[in-house]
Protein backbone atom coordinates (compact mmCIF):
# COMPACT_ATOMS: atom_id res chain seq x y z
CA UNK A 1 0.00 0.00 0.00
CA UNK A 2 2.21 2.78 1.01
CA UNK A 3 5.43 0.93 0.05
CA UNK A 4 5.65 2.49 -2.91
CA UNK A 5 5.94 5.81 -1.73
CA UNK A 6 9.38 4.73 0.25
CA UNK A 7 10.68 3.50 -2.91
CA UNK A 8 13.12 6.10 -3.52
CA UNK A 9 14.18 6.02 0.11
CA UNK A 10 15.00 2.16 -0.32
CA UNK A 11 17.16 2.97 -3.58
CA UNK A 12 18.89 5.94 -1.56
CA UNK A 13 19.78 3.49 1.06
CA UNK A 14 21.13 0.90 -1.40
CA UNK A 15 23.21 3.15 -3.57
CA UNK A 16 25.33 4.62 -0.41
CA UNK A 17 25.64 1.09 0.41
CA UNK A 18 27.36 0.21 -2.39
CA UNK A 19 28.79 4.09 -3.12
CA UNK A 20 32.39 3.90 -0.54
CA UNK A 21 35.49 5.22 -0.46
CA UNK A 22 37.26 3.95 -3.66
CA UNK A 23 34.80 0.86 -3.93
CA UNK A 24 36.76 -0.96 -1.47
CA UNK A 25 33.37 -1.98 0.37
CA UNK A 26 31.32 -2.93 -2.65
CA UNK A 27 29.56 -6.35 -1.40
CA UNK A 28 30.33 -9.26 -3.34
CA UNK A 29 27.28 -10.62 -1.98
CA UNK A 30 24.96 -8.56 -0.81
CA UNK A 31 22.43 -10.33 2.30
CA UNK A 32 19.20 -8.30 3.13
CA UNK A 33 16.23 -8.95 5.06
CA UNK A 34 12.59 -7.94 4.92
CA UNK A 35 11.33 -8.41 8.37
CA UNK A 36 7.40 -8.79 8.80
CA UNK A 37 7.50 -9.71 4.73
CA UNK A 38 3.60 -11.19 5.31
CA UNK A 39 2.38 -13.78 2.94
CA UNK A 40 0.46 -11.42 0.55
CA UNK A 41 0.44 -9.73 -2.67
CA UNK A 42 3.22 -7.29 -1.21
CA UNK A 43 5.71 -10.04 -0.08
CA UNK A 44 8.13 -10.01 -3.27
CA UNK A 45 7.65 -6.57 -4.01
CA UNK A 46 10.51 -4.92 -1.87
CA UNK A 47 12.81 -7.70 -2.63
CA UNK A 48 12.51 -6.82 -6.75
CA UNK A 49 12.93 -2.88 -5.17
CA UNK A 50 16.15 -3.84 -4.07
CA UNK A 51 17.08 -6.23 -6.93
CA UNK A 52 16.95 -3.59 -9.15
CA UNK A 53 18.52 -1.15 -7.20
CA UNK A 54 21.47 -2.60 -6.71
CA UNK A 55 21.23 -3.99 -10.52
CA UNK A 56 21.11 0.13 -11.03
CA UNK A 57 23.54 1.00 -8.93
CA UNK A 58 25.79 -1.23 -10.19
CA UNK A 59 25.52 -0.76 -13.64
CA UNK A 60 26.09 3.23 -13.03
CA UNK A 61 29.29 2.48 -11.48
CA UNK A 62 30.66 0.19 -14.29
CA UNK A 63 30.82 -3.05 -11.52
CA UNK A 64 29.14 -6.68 -11.62
CA UNK A 65 26.14 -7.03 -9.77
CA UNK A 66 27.12 -8.58 -6.55
CA UNK A 67 24.65 -11.94 -5.62
CA UNK A 68 21.67 -11.13 -3.19
CA UNK A 69 20.67 -13.38 -0.70
CA UNK A 70 16.94 -12.14 0.31
CA UNK A 71 15.91 -13.38 3.77
CA UNK A 72 12.09 -13.59 3.79
CA UNK A 73 10.97 -13.22 7.60
CA UNK A 74 7.76 -13.42 9.19
CA UNK A 75 5.88 -14.76 12.15
CA UNK A 76 6.28 -19.09 12.52
CA UNK A 77 2.73 -18.97 11.62
CA UNK A 78 2.64 -16.92 8.10
CA UNK A 79 2.43 -18.97 5.06
CA UNK A 80 5.88 -19.57 4.00
CA UNK A 81 4.14 -22.02 1.18
CA UNK A 82 2.23 -19.47 -0.39
CA UNK A 83 5.53 -17.30 -0.42
CA UNK A 84 7.73 -19.73 -1.65
CA UNK A 85 5.15 -20.88 -4.50
CA UNK A 86 5.53 -16.90 -5.67
CA UNK A 87 9.00 -16.58 -5.73
CA UNK A 88 8.96 -19.22 -8.72
CA UNK A 89 7.27 -16.21 -10.80
CA UNK A 90 9.58 -13.60 -9.70
CA UNK A 91 13.18 -15.95 -10.48
CA UNK A 92 11.05 -17.10 -13.39
CA UNK A 93 11.05 -13.09 -14.57
CA UNK A 94 14.66 -12.36 -13.46
CA UNK A 95 15.91 -15.36 -15.33
CA UNK A 96 14.10 -14.29 -18.74
CA UNK A 97 15.34 -10.72 -18.62
CA UNK A 98 11.82 -9.49 -18.09
CA UNK A 99 11.89 -7.96 -14.72
CA UNK A 100 15.13 -6.09 -14.54
CA UNK A 101 15.26 -3.25 -16.12
CA UNK A 102 19.19 -3.22 -16.83
CA UNK A 103 21.85 -5.97 -18.56
CA UNK A 104 23.16 -6.48 -15.49
CA UNK A 105 21.02 -9.19 -13.49
CA UNK A 106 21.86 -10.06 -9.82
CA UNK A 107 21.70 -13.92 -8.94
CA UNK A 108 19.78 -13.75 -6.37
CA UNK A 109 19.04 -16.79 -3.53
CA UNK A 110 15.98 -16.67 -1.34
CA UNK A 111 15.49 -17.85 2.19
CA UNK A 112 12.02 -17.94 4.81
CA UNK A 113 13.06 -17.18 8.07
CA UNK A 114 10.47 -17.81 10.64
CA UNK A 115 10.86 -16.24 14.18
CA UNK A 116 9.93 -12.99 16.18
CA UNK A 117 12.40 -10.14 14.61
CA UNK A 118 12.02 -9.09 18.50
CA UNK A 119 14.62 -11.36 18.81
CA UNK A 120 17.81 -12.47 16.98
CA UNK A 121 17.54 -13.95 13.67
CA UNK A 122 20.39 -14.28 12.17
CA UNK A 123 24.02 -14.57 12.76
CA UNK A 124 26.55 -11.62 13.96
CA UNK A 125 27.63 -9.42 11.21
CA UNK A 126 25.98 -10.98 8.33
CA UNK A 127 23.40 -8.13 6.92
CA UNK A 128 24.36 -5.43 4.70
CA UNK A 129 20.25 -4.27 4.05
CA UNK A 130 17.20 -4.73 6.58
CA UNK A 131 13.96 -3.31 5.49
CA UNK A 132 10.61 -3.78 7.90
CA UNK A 133 7.27 -2.29 6.30
CA UNK A 134 4.21 -1.88 8.47
CA UNK A 135 5.27 -4.52 10.99
CA UNK A 136 6.83 -2.77 13.79
CA UNK A 137 3.64 -0.97 15.30
CA UNK A 138 2.39 -4.20 16.20
CA UNK A 139 3.76 -5.15 20.09
CA UNK A 140 5.51 -8.41 20.91
CA UNK A 141 2.77 -8.18 23.78
CA UNK A 142 -0.28 -6.40 25.19
CA UNK A 143 1.45 -4.34 28.40
CA UNK A 144 0.17 -5.27 31.83
CA UNK A 145 -2.99 -2.05 32.09
CA UNK A 146 -3.53 -0.93 35.83
CA UNK A 147 -6.90 0.56 34.64
CA UNK A 148 -9.67 -0.77 32.44
CA UNK A 149 -9.30 1.24 28.98
CA UNK A 150 -13.36 1.87 29.06
CA UNK A 151 -15.09 2.06 25.60
CA UNK A 152 -12.18 2.20 23.56
CA UNK A 153 -9.79 -0.98 21.80
CA UNK A 154 -6.71 1.46 21.39
CA UNK A 155 -5.25 4.73 23.10
CA UNK A 156 -8.20 7.78 22.12
CA UNK A 157 -8.69 11.00 24.08
CA UNK A 158 -10.59 9.35 27.31
CA UNK A 159 -7.77 6.68 27.72
CA UNK A 160 -6.51 7.01 30.80
CA UNK A 161 -3.04 8.37 31.36
CA UNK A 162 -1.79 5.04 33.42
CA UNK A 163 -2.76 2.94 29.59
CA UNK A 164 -0.91 5.15 27.33
CA UNK A 165 2.04 5.27 29.61
CA UNK A 166 2.38 1.40 29.83
CA UNK A 167 1.62 1.29 25.72
CA UNK A 168 3.90 3.61 25.49
CA UNK A 169 6.68 1.43 27.54
CA UNK A 170 5.86 -1.49 26.28
CA UNK A 171 7.46 0.36 22.61
CA UNK A 172 9.93 1.14 23.97
CA UNK A 173 10.82 -1.76 25.11
CA UNK A 174 10.24 -3.56 21.46
CA UNK A 175 11.42 -0.89 19.43
CA UNK A 176 14.76 -0.71 21.45
CA UNK A 177 15.23 -4.95 21.26
CA UNK A 178 14.24 -4.68 17.32
CA UNK A 179 17.08 -2.09 17.11
CA UNK A 180 19.78 -3.57 19.59
CA UNK A 181 19.00 -7.30 17.87
CA UNK A 182 19.69 -5.41 14.42
CA UNK A 183 22.88 -3.78 15.47
CA UNK A 184 24.63 -7.11 16.31
CA UNK A 185 23.45 -8.99 13.01
CA UNK A 186 24.48 -6.01 10.72
CA UNK A 187 27.75 -4.94 9.27
CA UNK A 188 29.47 -1.68 10.46
CA UNK A 189 28.22 0.58 7.40
CA UNK A 190 24.75 -1.70 6.17
CA UNK A 191 21.48 0.28 6.00
CA UNK A 192 18.25 -0.09 7.35
CA UNK A 193 14.53 1.26 6.37
CA UNK A 194 11.73 0.98 8.12
CA UNK A 195 8.22 2.18 7.82
CA UNK A 196 5.88 2.44 10.91
CA UNK A 197 1.91 3.40 11.26
CA UNK A 198 2.72 6.34 13.27
CA UNK A 199 1.21 9.60 14.40
CA UNK A 200 2.36 13.42 14.04
CA UNK A 201 0.94 14.66 17.18
CA UNK A 202 2.70 14.71 20.42
CA UNK A 203 -0.22 13.41 22.43
CA UNK A 204 -0.81 9.23 21.85
CA UNK A 205 -4.28 9.62 22.74
CA UNK A 206 -5.19 12.10 20.22
CA UNK A 207 -7.47 11.37 18.09
CA UNK A 208 -5.45 10.59 14.67
CA UNK A 209 -4.41 7.06 15.77
CA UNK A 210 -7.83 6.34 16.61
CA UNK A 211 -9.58 7.31 13.46
CA UNK A 212 -9.19 3.70 11.91
CA UNK A 213 -9.99 1.67 15.34
CA UNK A 214 -13.19 3.93 16.42
CA UNK A 215 -15.61 2.39 14.15
CA UNK A 216 -14.59 -1.16 15.50
CA UNK A 217 -14.71 0.09 18.64
CA UNK A 218 -18.44 1.31 17.95
CA UNK A 219 -19.17 -2.02 15.81
CA UNK A 220 -18.25 -3.83 19.37
CA UNK A 221 -19.91 -1.82 21.68
CA UNK A 222 -23.37 -2.33 19.41
CA UNK A 223 -22.93 -6.11 19.69
CA UNK A 224 -22.90 -5.53 23.22
CA UNK A 225 -26.29 -3.75 23.38
CA UNK A 226 -27.36 -6.18 21.47
CA UNK A 227 -26.13 -9.04 23.80
CA UNK A 228 -23.93 -10.80 21.05
CA UNK A 229 -20.44 -9.67 23.04
CA UNK A 230 -20.27 -9.53 27.14
CA UNK A 231 -19.36 -6.45 28.07
CA UNK A 232 -16.33 -7.62 30.30
CA UNK A 233 -14.90 -9.37 26.61
CA UNK A 234 -15.02 -5.61 25.30
CA UNK A 235 -14.00 -4.00 28.27
CA UNK A 236 -10.80 -6.21 28.43
CA UNK A 237 -9.69 -6.10 24.50
CA UNK A 238 -6.91 -3.49 23.39
CA UNK A 239 -4.99 -3.89 20.53
CA UNK A 240 -1.28 -4.91 20.61
CA UNK A 241 -0.19 -1.61 18.33
CA UNK A 242 1.62 1.85 18.96
CA UNK A 243 1.43 4.31 16.83
CA UNK A 244 5.19 6.31 17.67
CA UNK A 245 5.78 9.83 17.00
CA UNK A 246 8.67 10.99 14.99
CA UNK A 247 9.80 12.13 18.06
CA UNK A 248 9.57 9.23 20.00
CA UNK A 249 11.19 7.27 16.92
CA UNK A 250 14.05 9.30 17.06
CA UNK A 251 14.39 9.64 20.58
CA UNK A 252 14.43 5.76 21.10
CA UNK A 253 17.34 5.39 17.98
CA UNK A 254 20.00 7.88 19.82
CA UNK A 255 19.15 6.54 22.98
CA UNK A 256 20.02 3.09 21.78
CA UNK A 257 23.08 4.25 19.96
CA UNK A 258 24.49 1.77 17.06
CA UNK A 259 22.65 3.56 14.32
CA UNK A 260 22.85 7.29 12.58
CA UNK A 261 19.38 8.60 11.28
CA UNK A 262 19.67 9.39 7.84
CA UNK A 263 16.23 10.22 6.77
CA UNK A 264 13.12 10.48 8.19
CA UNK A 265 9.62 11.28 5.85
CA UNK A 266 6.21 11.25 7.04
CA UNK A 267 3.27 10.60 4.32
CA UNK A 268 -0.41 9.73 4.77
CA UNK A 269 -1.85 6.96 2.95
CA UNK A 270 -5.53 7.23 1.96
CA UNK A 271 -7.80 4.87 2.97
CA UNK A 272 -8.72 4.46 -0.22
CA UNK A 273 -6.02 2.27 -1.14
CA UNK A 274 -7.37 -0.24 0.11
CA UNK A 275 -10.50 -0.03 -2.00
CA UNK A 276 -11.49 -3.53 -3.61
CA UNK A 277 -10.31 -5.01 -6.32
CA UNK A 278 -12.88 -5.14 -9.40
CA UNK A 279 -12.25 -8.54 -10.12
CA UNK A 280 -13.31 -9.84 -6.43
CA UNK A 281 -15.64 -12.47 -6.77
CA UNK A 282 -18.70 -11.12 -4.46
CA UNK A 283 -19.65 -8.02 -5.96
CA UNK A 284 -22.88 -8.20 -5.16
CA UNK A 285 -22.29 -8.16 -1.53
CA UNK A 286 -19.60 -4.70 -2.15
CA UNK A 287 -22.84 -3.22 -4.26
CA UNK A 288 -24.57 -3.62 -0.51
CA UNK A 289 -21.88 -2.60 1.75
CA UNK A 290 -20.08 0.79 -0.10
CA UNK A 291 -20.26 4.20 -0.50
CA UNK A 292 -19.82 6.51 -3.58
CA UNK A 293 -16.19 6.16 -2.14
CA UNK A 294 -16.05 2.57 -1.46
CA UNK A 295 -14.09 3.02 1.42
CA UNK A 296 -16.13 0.91 3.94
CA UNK A 297 -16.02 -2.28 2.82
CA UNK A 298 -12.46 -2.16 1.30
CA UNK A 299 -10.87 -1.11 4.98
CA UNK A 300 -12.81 -3.74 6.88
CA UNK A 301 -11.72 -6.52 4.35
CA UNK A 302 -8.02 -5.16 4.83
CA UNK A 303 -7.91 -4.64 8.65
CA UNK A 304 -10.11 -8.19 8.98
CA UNK A 305 -6.55 -9.92 7.55
CA UNK A 306 -4.32 -8.39 9.53
CA UNK A 307 -5.98 -8.55 12.83
CA UNK A 308 -8.94 -11.49 12.66
CA UNK A 309 -6.44 -14.06 14.94
CA UNK A 310 -6.73 -11.16 17.80
CA UNK A 311 -10.34 -10.84 17.40
CA UNK A 312 -11.05 -14.52 17.43
CA UNK A 313 -8.55 -15.51 19.93
CA UNK A 314 -10.63 -12.95 22.15
CA UNK A 315 -14.15 -13.29 21.18
CA UNK A 316 -14.75 -16.36 19.15
CA UNK A 317 -14.71 -17.22 15.90
CA UNK A 318 -18.87 -16.55 15.50
CA UNK A 319 -18.56 -12.99 15.95
CA UNK A 320 -16.38 -12.38 12.94
CA UNK A 321 -18.24 -11.89 9.84
CA UNK A 322 -20.38 -9.89 11.98
CA UNK A 323 -18.36 -7.41 13.46
CA UNK A 324 -16.54 -6.76 10.35
CA UNK A 325 -19.77 -6.30 8.06
CA UNK A 326 -20.77 -3.58 10.88
CA UNK A 327 -17.25 -2.22 11.04
CA UNK A 328 -17.25 -1.42 6.80
CA UNK A 329 -20.61 0.24 7.42
CA UNK A 330 -19.80 2.29 10.47
CA UNK A 331 -16.63 3.63 8.51
CA UNK A 332 -19.06 4.28 5.52
CA UNK A 333 -21.76 6.10 7.34
CA UNK A 334 -19.25 8.04 9.66
CA UNK A 335 -16.06 8.52 8.95
CA UNK A 336 -14.81 11.81 6.58
CA UNK A 337 -12.36 12.18 3.93
CA UNK A 338 -10.15 14.63 6.06
CA UNK A 339 -9.88 11.43 8.96
CA UNK A 340 -9.62 8.64 5.98
CA UNK A 341 -5.98 8.35 6.38
CA UNK A 342 -2.96 6.23 7.57
CA UNK A 343 -0.15 8.25 9.02
CA UNK A 344 3.32 6.42 7.86
CA UNK A 345 6.37 7.56 9.64
CA UNK A 346 9.73 6.12 7.20
CA UNK A 347 13.52 5.83 9.03
CA UNK A 348 16.26 5.13 7.06
CA UNK A 349 19.52 4.40 9.40
CA UNK A 350 23.67 3.58 8.86
CA UNK A 351 24.45 0.65 11.30
CA UNK A 352 27.58 2.79 13.22
CA UNK A 353 31.27 1.00 12.02
C1 LIG B 1 0.63 -5.39 8.04
S1 LIG B 1 1.67 -6.74 7.67
C2 LIG B 1 2.91 -5.94 6.69
C3 LIG B 1 3.32 -6.78 5.53
C4 LIG B 1 4.29 -6.15 4.56
N1 LIG B 1 5.57 -5.87 5.18
C5 LIG B 1 3.71 -4.89 3.94
O1 LIG B 1 4.28 -3.81 4.14
O2 LIG B 1 2.69 -4.98 3.25
C6 LIG B 1 2.53 -7.01 9.22
C7 LIG B 1 3.31 -8.29 9.22
O3 LIG B 1 4.21 -8.26 10.33
C8 LIG B 1 4.28 -9.55 10.87
N2 LIG B 1 4.77 -9.45 12.26
C9 LIG B 1 4.17 -8.86 13.31
N3 LIG B 1 4.93 -8.98 14.41
C10 LIG B 1 6.05 -9.67 14.03
C11 LIG B 1 7.20 -10.11 14.73
N4 LIG B 1 7.36 -9.86 16.04
N5 LIG B 1 8.16 -10.77 14.04
C12 LIG B 1 8.02 -11.02 12.71
N6 LIG B 1 6.92 -10.62 12.00
C13 LIG B 1 5.95 -9.96 12.65
C14 LIG B 1 2.84 -10.06 10.77
O4 LIG B 1 2.78 -11.46 10.87
C15 LIG B 1 2.45 -9.53 9.38
O5 LIG B 1 2.73 -10.45 8.37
Amino acid sequence: MGIMKTKRVIEQAISDLCHTRNNVNFPKTLVMADLGCSSGPNTLLVGSMVINAVANTSFEMGLKSPDIQINLNDLPTSDFNSVFVALQELQHYSANGQFMDVQAQPSCYFTGVPGSFFGRLFPMKSLNFVHSSYSLQWLSQLPELEEINKGNIYLSSTTPESVSRAYFEQFQTDFTGFLRCRSEEMMGGGRMVLTLAGRTTDDARDEESYNLWRPLAMALQDMVFEGLVEEEKFDSFNLPQYTASPTEIMDLVKMEGSFVLDHLEIFDVNWEAWKREKNDNDASEMKQLTDDHGVGHGVSKAIRAGIEPLVANHFGEAILDDVFKRYGQIITATSSKETQKLVSITISLTRKM
